[in-house]
């Protein structure tokens, strides 16, 4: 027996009997996505101690204004322009974006008063969240439902995890079929040239057409190498469940992000690998930045007020967001740039991280004939 909402599970049920098996992929969107349904779309999604799970904005405001003083140093890189945008997508409650706003607005009100701020938000349920959020930001930010053309960085945290996968492995792909009142998975061969993440690889193409100038910074947990596993984590009230096919709805649905083939699909689209590492390290790296102010080449930002804990409070924040068996080595932060000089010197976050060709396995040769050699995956 399947649980979670009746409603979905019956429409689920009724497209697969009539049109037999479906991918995974079709599946996670009805059980995200679904217009009146989805765990996401319906506004379900409770994020933090009273929801299903935590993640990097709900520990608190530190990770906020950190990424705040990260993107203040990629306004200076870009010549201090106006209108840098900062785009967001999957902002969930705007936590994050009010995070930045407040601690940018005391820190650097020169970046503060040439910036926009966008976020790209499909489902109305969250603009209307987002727009209580940022009630005292509301001449700074814009709302639109798909990706338009920017000038400045794409950010997200943890929207890449939660795209639909298709479920492939050793040559099999797993679909959706019904045997009695349960919902089963059926192996079929997979077809030539199927991408398990092709959801996640057509909006990295898009975000490569849309940014002009600027940057792609995205955090998300993943893997960099060949132990990458096919399979999804389902999550519901901060436990772990056996199926996708339990509390369909009402649980989350992610898979961990295959980082070389979103770099490689960027590489292809004109974007550069501008940074790769932990989070742990991509903190430290801002963190050993700030203290910058007052140096011969002083930063337009004022970081002398430093976001850096004082209260235990804010201490258990930075241990949560940096501890290796926290938050710290289980996610990863991926730059991109496009348009930018590529002799610019590393950007603060990346200043303890290794070459990313050798960390991702990409290489910047991009010609067909090289990605071919290689097994591309875009
Ligand atoms: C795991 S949550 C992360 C929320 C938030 N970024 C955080 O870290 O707390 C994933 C979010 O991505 C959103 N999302 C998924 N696909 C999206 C898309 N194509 N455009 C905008 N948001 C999307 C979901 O609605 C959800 O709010």
């Amino acid at each position: 027996m399947n649980s979670g909402n009746p409603d979905l599970i019956r429409l689920i049920r009724a497209e697969i009997e009539k049109r037999g098996p479906v991918s995974f992929a079709w599946f996670m969107h009805q059980a995200l996505y679904h217009p009146q349904h989805g765990y996401y779309s319906s506004g379900r999604c409770a994020i933090g101690r009273k929801g299903d799970y935590f993640t990097n904005v709900s520990v608190g405001p530190l990770f906020g204004q950190l990424l705040g003083a990260q993107l203040a140093e990629i306004w200076e890189r870009l010549g201090k322009i106006d209108n840098f945008m900062i785009v967001e997508q999957g902002a969930h409650d705007g936590q994050f974006a009010r995070d930045v706003l407040e601690s940018v607005q005391k820190r650097s009100p020169e970046f503060f008063e040439a910036l926009r701020y966008r976020i790209v938000e499909p489902f109305p349920i969250f603009q209307e969240r987002q727009s209580r959020t940022l009630e005292l930001f509301r001449d700074k930010i814009e709302w639109r439902s798909s990706l338009q053309p920017f000038i400045g960085v794409h950010f997200s945290n943890e929207l890449l995890d939660a795209m639909p996968v298709r479920l492939i492995s050793n040559g099999r792909e797993k679909f959706v079929g019904v045997d009695g009142d349960k919902f089963i998975f059926v192996e079929r061969l997979v077809e030539d040239d199927v991408k398990f993440n092709e959801a996640a690889l057509g909006w990295i193409e898009l975000v490569a057409a849309k940014l002009h100038r600027g940057y792609v910074i995205m955090v998300d947990y993943g893997c960099s190498d060949a132990e990458f596993q096919g399979d999804v984590q389902v999550r519901a009230r901060h436990r772990n469940l056996d199926s996708p096919f339990e509390q369909i709805g009402h649980a989350d649905i992610t898979m961990h992000v295959d980082w070389p083939s979103i770099a490689e699909c960027a590489q292809a689209n004109g974007l550069r690998v501008a940074g790769f590492t932990d989070q742990h390290h991509f903190l430290t790296g801002i963190m050993s930045e700030l203290g910058r102010v007052g140096s011969p080449e002083p930063t337009a930002a004022d970081w002398s007020q430093s976001p850096l804990p004082d209260s235990p409070k804010a201490k258990r924040e930075l241990q949560t967001l940096l501890h290796p068996e926290m938050l710290g080595r289980a996610f990863q932060v991926l730059a991109l740039s496009k348009n930018v000089d590529p002799a610019a010197p590393k950007l603060a976050g990346f200043k303890f991280a290794r070459k990313p060709d050798s960390v991702l396995g990409v290489s910047r040769d991009t010609t067909p004939e090289s990605r071919a050699r290689r097994g591309h995956r875009c």
